[in-house]
């Protein structure tokens, strides 16, 4: 090479490149000699000034000179990044006798795990699932059960309105109106697990949503020894052998008669203590005969057909299985509370 400039940029290149240590170094080195703004660059473009004779061998010159320097910074960027690489792995170790990473399976809610119970009990005895909408109109969350327009018993069942007609069903009772639609007169024999809404400020015992599961039997000749027999039946399933129920007189506008169905208390046996307020007994659903409007408004004809229908809050038999202590438990998904309910392996 005869160029001295090029000689020199060669021989502080290579020295530069044999002092690199880490690969930033040979960025370093890269940037220095071979960027845009390098000497050698600015060599480059003094080829075109040269006269015609002289630019050849220079060129070449040039051209050389780079692909030497090239080479090199690419030889020993790729010898350091090994060198860097076997250091970080020699430093990484993965100790393989730490024990593996615990996975934490969640629990199922025992709002679910008592809603499926109950379902399935009423499966055993012949019932079938039916469903209805959570946004109801009035006509069948309250006219077509026998609650019309201003009738007292709307009080106890304030909910949310959407508008004037539509508003969250305040209990599962609307799809006996359904279903009723739907069957057209045939036998029926259903019950509907849902939410349910009211107006209510939330406290241990009060959600303004909660569930229920509806029952409905519509066929010739039911009578009030059917639906104590299918409750008590229930009881005995979900509660145990021991438990005996027992009918209260009660009030609703869409059955006649109407009873309110209480259990023996699990924490006395039926002698009376503070969990059953001294009674012996505990409330767990609302139930009665189909009341004869109800029939004729849904097209049965109540001289031939009868029915009973029961709702049951599914929150309040969770409460009482479980002996939970606050219904908001069931909506919080506070992992100390459900992890309790975790099934053992
Ligand atoms: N719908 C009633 C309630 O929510 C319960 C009920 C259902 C009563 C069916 C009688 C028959 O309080």
């Amino acid at each position: 090479m005869k160029n001295e400039k090029l000689q020199q940029i060669l021989k502080s290149a290579l020295e530069d490149i044999a002092a690199s240590q880490t690969s930033e170094d040979i960025a370093n080195c890269r940037n220095k000699y071979l960027a845009k703004k390098s000497e050698l660059s600015g060599m480059s473009s003094l080829i075109g000034t040269l006269p015609p004779e002289e630019r050849k061998d220079f060129g070449a010159e040039v051209f050389q000179t780079k692909s030497e320097i090239t080479r090199l910074i690419e030889e020993k960027s790729k010898e350091l990044q090994n060198k860097e690489l076997e250091a970080k792995l020699a430093k990484e170790t993965i100790d393989i006798s730490l024990p593996g990473r615990e996975l934490n399976p969640g629990s199922r809610n025992p709002f679910y795990i008592v809603k499926d119970e109950m379902i399935d009990i009423f499966l055993g005895m012949g019932f079938e699932v039916a469903d209805g909408p959570e946004v109801e109109t009035d006509k069948f969350n309250f006219e077509l059960l026998n609650i019309p327009q201003d009738h007292p018993a709307r009080d106890m069942q304030d909910t949310f309105y959407i508008n004037d007609t539509e508003l969250l069903r305040t209990h599962t009772s609307p799809v006996q109106a359904h279903t009723m639609e739907k069957a057209a007169g045939k036998p029926i024999r259903i019950i509907c697990p849902g939410k349910t809404y009211r107006r209510d400020d939330d406290d241990a015992t009060h959600s303004h949503q909660f569930a229920q599961i509806e029952g409905l039997v519509v066929d010739k000749d039911i009578n009030i020894g059917h639906l104590k027999a299918t409750l008590e039946l229930f009881a005995k399933r979900m509660f145990g052998e021991k438990r005996e129920i027992r009918l209260r007189s009660s009030y609703f506008p869409f059955t006649e008669p109407s009873v309110e169905v209480d259990i023996t208390c699990a924490n006395c046996g039926g002698k009376g203590c503070n969990m059953c307020k001294g009674t012996g007994y505990i409330e767990i659903l609302g139930g009665g005969m189909v009341h004869p409007n109800v029939l004729k408004m849904n097209g049965y004809d109540p001289e031939q057909y009868s029915g009973f229908a029961f709702g049951i809050g599914i929150e309040r038999v969770a409460i009482l299985r479980y002996g939970i202590d606050d219904i908001r438990k069931f909506y919080q998904n506070d992992v100390r509370f459900l992890h309790q309910f975790k099934k053992k392996a």
